[in-house]
């Protein structure tokens, strides 16, 4: 009798392991994200991430819906099934890669340090950084590379979203931020909340903080979604629409 009701569960295991054929796709999201997530001020949710993510579903055929979910919490709301996707600044390395399943990569972006223009260093390495505080956001590779490299020489802020993490710059209870490239450009140095620039070089090494680029993470068993955003990202990148979206965030 054992055995009987053991192979009745195998079956039943086996056919939950197949991919579901989605017709609707739930998106997850960690907003605001400038320029890549974020809301207009009429409530509209825009961004690089948006507008293509918007434009492969229509390319694949599936209508989508964008779910917003803090950083923290964005795989573990993947792979509990609050979403199908996690199109979100999403960098693709190792480590998520054992839980997730990365698209092919659809943009890179460098990390790069912010701080007040007062702050007066050219670099930032152990000396420049010890006794500051830092700014990331919680459960980002840039949390991960700080933690690793700085923690004994400097104060870590962890914040839940990269808008509150700007908020405390401008109120200078940060010296310094480290966060993906245009986010910094848009929200400290293109803005007129104060005078921030960036410090030092971008950064893209060594790779096992700074990964291969931005991909849209599925469950693992959802490889033939996977594989019809593959197909709509290499259209989108024939037919002249990633060019165009990429020119409205990003310039030509
Ligand atoms: N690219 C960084 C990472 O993957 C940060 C992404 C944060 N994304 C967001 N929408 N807040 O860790």
């Amino acid at each position: 009798l054992l055995s009987v009701s053991l192979i009745g569960l195998t079956v039943a295991a086996a056919s939950t392991a197949q991919a579901r054929d989605y017709d609707h796709v739930r998106i997850g999201v960690d907003v605001p994200y400038v320029p890549m997530e974020y809301r207009t001020a009429e409530g509209d949710l825009t961004g690089f991430d948006i507008d293509l993510g918007n434009a492969m579903c229509e390319q694949i055929g599936v209508t989508c819906e964008w779910i917003e979910q803090e950083w923290d919490g964005i795989i573990p709301g993947l792979l509990s099934r609050n979403y199908d996707a996690v199109m979100s600044s999403m960098t693709i390395n190792d480590e998520r890669r054992q839980q997730v399943l990365f698209s092919d990569p659809y943009i890179t972006m460098p990390s790069a340090w912010f701080a007040a223009s007062d702050l007066d260093i050219d670099e930032a390495n152990e000396e420049t950084l010890e006794g500051l505080t830092i700014g990331v956001q919680r459960g980002t590779l840039q949390d991960n590379y700080v933690t690793d490299k700085y923690s004994s020489v400097a104060n870590i802020s962890r914040y839940s979203t990269a808008d509150d993490m700007v908020l405390d710059m401008d109120a200078q209870r940060l010296d310094i931020v480290f966060l993906d490239f245009p986010i910094g450009q848009s929200t400290l140095v293109e803005n007129d909340n104060g005078d921030y620039t960036i410090v030092g070089e971008q950064i893209t090494e060594p790779k096992e903080y700074f990964g291969d680029g931005f991909g849209i993470a599925f469950r693992q068993r959802d490889e033939a979604l996977a594989e019809k955003f593959n197909e709509a990202l290499a259209t989108l990148k024939e037919d002249g629409t990633y060019d165009e979206i990429y020119a409205r965030y990003f310039g030509e």
